[in-house]
């Protein structure tokens, strides 16, 4: 899939996680020389460690990097956003595809920052792209052919999954995809302080609970069978893990998760207007 990006120059603006995670991506992924990347951070010495490990071009100058490429990736934190946007600008041509990962930043004001008619993809990405293994939905702005989507579908297949949705969306997608690691990161915690608590030591819990995890996601990825199917086949009559679901069913652990993702799409709202 990352083939559909070769030919393109792709500037990266701003190689901090995210950024480095999608040079990392799209390099080992093989379809685009790495002499078409161009990063660029602030921080020079940040621009030399990626050059170094990666064999991109890199620099400080965002305009140097934006000026002879067709893709432009915004990785900088929100509150840079519109600072880099009225860099770049001067950059950015009718063919330009420009595309953010910055939480919260709209459509709307991505243009509002560019020359008009400027093409535009704004993705949620999240932190298991750090290890290829992200879920990154993609919005698409006006005036974008299939080539364009494409091309960005192939960059960010490098670090995981992609998937198209309405904008409206987006605020739900944060509290589920964009948030959800922390959760599963605090179930993975959970399980394992369970098993030290009945006398496991603490790295053999933690591995215990981490791979049970990742191999379950990937059971019901690879089966595509329902969860609820797949826990029925685990839970025999007066057995263990009945007991141990009821434990969760009283403690009300199936709203508690949809709650969360309640609040965290609320906030995702509420921070758009702070
Ligand atoms: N990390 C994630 O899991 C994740 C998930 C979803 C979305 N995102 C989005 O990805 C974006 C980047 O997040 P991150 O976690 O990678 O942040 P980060 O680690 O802070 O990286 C941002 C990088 O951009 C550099 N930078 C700041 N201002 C710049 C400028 N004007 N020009 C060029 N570079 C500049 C920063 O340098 P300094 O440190 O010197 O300022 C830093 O190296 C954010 O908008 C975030 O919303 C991240």
């Amino acid at each position: 899939m990352i083939k559909a990006a070769a030919g393109s120059n792709i500037a990266i603006i701003g190689c901090g996680a995210m950024g480095e995670a999608l040079i990392a991506g799209i390099v080992s992924g093989g379809g685009v020389a790495p002499d078409s990347i161009f990063a660029s951070d602030s921080l020079a010495e940040r621009s030399e460690v990626i050059r170094k490990q990666y064999g991109v071009r890199t620099g400080t100058d965002n305009v140097m990097a934006a000026t002879s490429a067709d893709v432009v990736v915004l990785a900088v934190k929100p509150s840079r956003i519109n600072d880099v946007l009225a860099e770049v600008q001067v950059a950015i041509t009718g063919s330009t595809l420009v595309i953010s990962v910055a939480a919260g930043i709209t459509i709307g004001q991505l243009a509002e920052g560019l020359p008009a008619g400027a093409k535009i993809i704004r993705v949620m990405p999240n932190m298991p792209a750090l290890v290829r293994e992200g879920m990154s939905v993609l919005v698409l702005g006006p005036g974008l052919s299939d080539r364009d989507l494409e091309v960005a579908q192939g960059i960010f297949c490098a670090v995981g999954k992609t998937l198209v949705v309405e904008e409206q969306m987006i605020d739900a997608v944060t509290g589920v995809s964009g948030s959800g690691p922390a959760y599963v990161l605090l179930l993975i915690e959970a399980l394992a302080d369970g098993g030290v608590r009945m006398g496991l030591p603490r790295d053999i819990a933690l591995t215990l609970a981490t791979q049970t995890v990742r191999g379950t996601a990937h059971l019901q990825q690879q089966t595509g069978e329902h969860p609820a199917r797949l826990k029925d086949r685990i839970t025999s009559p007066g057995g263990t893990t009945i007991a141990g679901l009821h434990v969760l069913e009283k403690g009300g652990f199936r709203g508690m998760v949809s709650a969360a993702v309640e609040r965290a799409t609320k906030r995702a709202v509420e921070l758009r207007s702070e």
